[in-house]
C-alpha cells in the first residue's frame, strides 16, 4: 500500500454539503491522503497527516474527476465529411450510424482496442476518472460481443446498445432484428455489461420495440438507461421514468409532461452539449430541470456521429455558456450528477472511503473550466 498526501490545495472541491460552506461542499487551504487509490482522510492543509509520499499543488483547484457516464468510444472509421456537410446546412439524421456500423464490423480487436485505449488517455488528460462506454456499432451478434468485451477492458461501465438502430440487413424485419437484441445478442453481451440501453426516436426504435428491449435487458439483470428527445419530442423520457432507468440522456425535446415525470423520479437527465454543438440542434435549458428539481448531469457522447469529443471541461463551458447553468451547476453535473447517473456512491465526490480520484487544475478556481474555454486547464490527473 502507498499513501500520496496532496496539500496547497487553494480551493478543493469535495460535493459533500456539509464539509463546506456552499452546496459543493468547497474546502480552502485544503489536503487530501489517497491510500491505495482511496481516499483516506481530507481536511485542513495545516493539519495533514504524513503520507509516503507527498504533491504540493500550490494553490491550485482541485476538483473530483470528471464522471462522463456517456460516451460510444469503441468504434472504427471516421465521419468529419458529415460534420462539415451539417455545418453548412445538411441536418443531423439517425441514419448515419450504419456508415460508422460497416467501418466497425470490418475492423479488427486490436484496431478497435487501440482507438478506444487513445480515447480514454485523451479523456482522461482532462480529467475523467469514470467513463462509461457503450456498444452499438456492431449490430449483429458477434460484433456486438467483440465491441463489449473490448470496452469491459477499459471500464466497469459498459452499456449493451444493440438497440442503437436496425441495421441495414434487418430493414424489412424490424420485428427480427428486436428479438435478436433481446435474445441471442443480449445473452451473448450480458457477462461484459452492466447497463441495457435503446436509443429511443424516430428513426431508430418506438416506444413498444423500446420497451421490449428495456424490459429483456432488465430480466436479464441489466440496469437500464435511455437515449430519448434527441431529435424531437417522443415517448424516452416518458419509458425511461415508467422503468426506473438511472438515466434519460439527450433531453434536448421536453414537454412539460416530460419535465414533470421527470422531476417526480429518480431518473437523471443526462445533457449532452456536445451533441448540439456538432448537430446544430438547439441547447436545451439545464435550467428549465434544475428549477424544477430534476437531477441533471453532463456527458461528453464522444462518437463519430454527433460529438467527436471527450472533453469535459467543453461540456462544463457550453453548459454555462448556452444551457443556463451556472459554473458550479456545471462542475456538479460533469462530477457528482454523472456518478448519480451511473447510481455511483464513490466517485463523483471526495470523502473519506471514496475513490481517490482527481483532477488539479492550473487555476485558482473550478469556474476557470468555463471562464477559459478551449485551455487545457487540467494540469495533473490522481486515480480513474
Ligand atoms: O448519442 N443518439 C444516438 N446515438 C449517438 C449518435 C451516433 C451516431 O450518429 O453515430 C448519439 O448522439
Ligand atoms: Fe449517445
Amino acid at each position: 500500500m502507498t499513501s500520496l498526501l496532496v496539500t496547497g490545495i487553494g480551493e478543493l472541491t469535495t460535493n459533500v454539503p456539509d464539509v463546506g460552506a456552499d452546496a459543493l461542499g468547497t474546502l480552502r487551504d485544503a489536503a487530501v491522503v489517497i491510500d491505495d487509490g482511496w481516499v483516506a482522510w481530507i481536511g485542513s492543509a495545516s493539519s495533514a497527516p504524513a503520507a509516503d509520499s507527498s504533491r504540493d499543488v500550490d494553490g491550485a483547484a482541485v476538483i473530483p474527476g470528471f464522471v462522463d457516464s456517456h460516451t460510444h468510444t469503441v468504434f472504427a472509421g471516421d465521419r468529419a465529411v458529415e460534420f462539415a456537410a451539417r455545418m453548412t446546412g445538411t441536418p443531423y439524421a439517425a441514419g448515419g450510424i450504419r456508415t460508422t456500423v460497416a467501418a466497425t464490423r470490418a475492423a479488427t480487436d486490436d484496431e478497435l482496442r487501440a482507438r478506444l485505449h487513445s480515447l480514454r488517455a485523451e479523456s482522461r488528460a482532462q480529467g475523467t476518472t469514470t467513463q462509461e462506454v457503450k456498444t452499438g456499432y456492431g449490430l449483429d451478434v458477434e460484433t456486438e460481443t467483440r465491441l463489449a468485451r473490448i470496452a469491459a477492458e477499459v471500464t466497469a461501465e459498459v452499456t449493451f446498445l444493440g438497440a442503437h438502430v436496425v441495421p441495414a440487413e434487418y430493414a424489412d424485419d424490424r420485428a427480427a432484428y428486436v428479438a435478436l437484441v433481446t435474445g441471442q445478442m443480449l445473452a451473448a453481451v450480458r457477462p461484459f455489461a452492466r447497463w441495457i440501453d435503446v436509443f429511443c426516436e424516430r428513426g431508430a426504435f418506438d416506444p413498444d420495440e423500446s420497451r421490449m428491449v428495456l424490459q429483456a435487458g432488465i430480466a436479464a439483470g441489466l440496469l437500464p438507461r435511455v437515449h430519448g428527445n434527441q431529435l424531437g419530442e417522443g415517448a424516452g423520457v416518458q419509458l425511461a421514468v415508467e422503468v426506473g432507468a438511472a438515466s434519460v440522456d439527450h433531453c434536448t425535446y421536453l414537454s412539460d409532461a416530460d419535465v414533470d415525470a421527470l422531476s417526480a423520479s429518480d431518473t437523471v437527465a443526462t445533457l449532452l452539449p456536445g451533441v448540439e454543438f456538432s448537430t446544430k440542434h438547439p441547447y436545451p435549458s439545464a435550467r428549465r430541470l434544475l428549477e424544477a428539481g430534476v437531477t441533471v448531469a453532463l456527458a461528453s457522447d464522444c462518437n463519430p456521429g454527433t460529438s467527436f469529443t471527450t472533453s469535459m471541461p467543453l461540456m462544463v463551458a457550453l453548459a454555462v455558456r448556452e444551457m443556463g447553468m451556472s459554473p458550479d451547476e456545471a462542475v456538479w453535473a460533469a462530477t457528482a450528477g454523472g456518478a448519480r447517473a451511473l447510481r455511483r456512491d464513490d466517485v463523483g465526490v471526495l470523502r473519506v472511503g471514496a475513490r481517490g480520484d482527481l483532477a488539479i487544475l492550473d487555476a485558482p478556481s473550478r469556474i476557470h473550466l468555463a471562464y477559459r474555454p478551449g485551455v487545457p486547464l487540467v494540469s495533473e490527473v490522481i486515480g480513474g
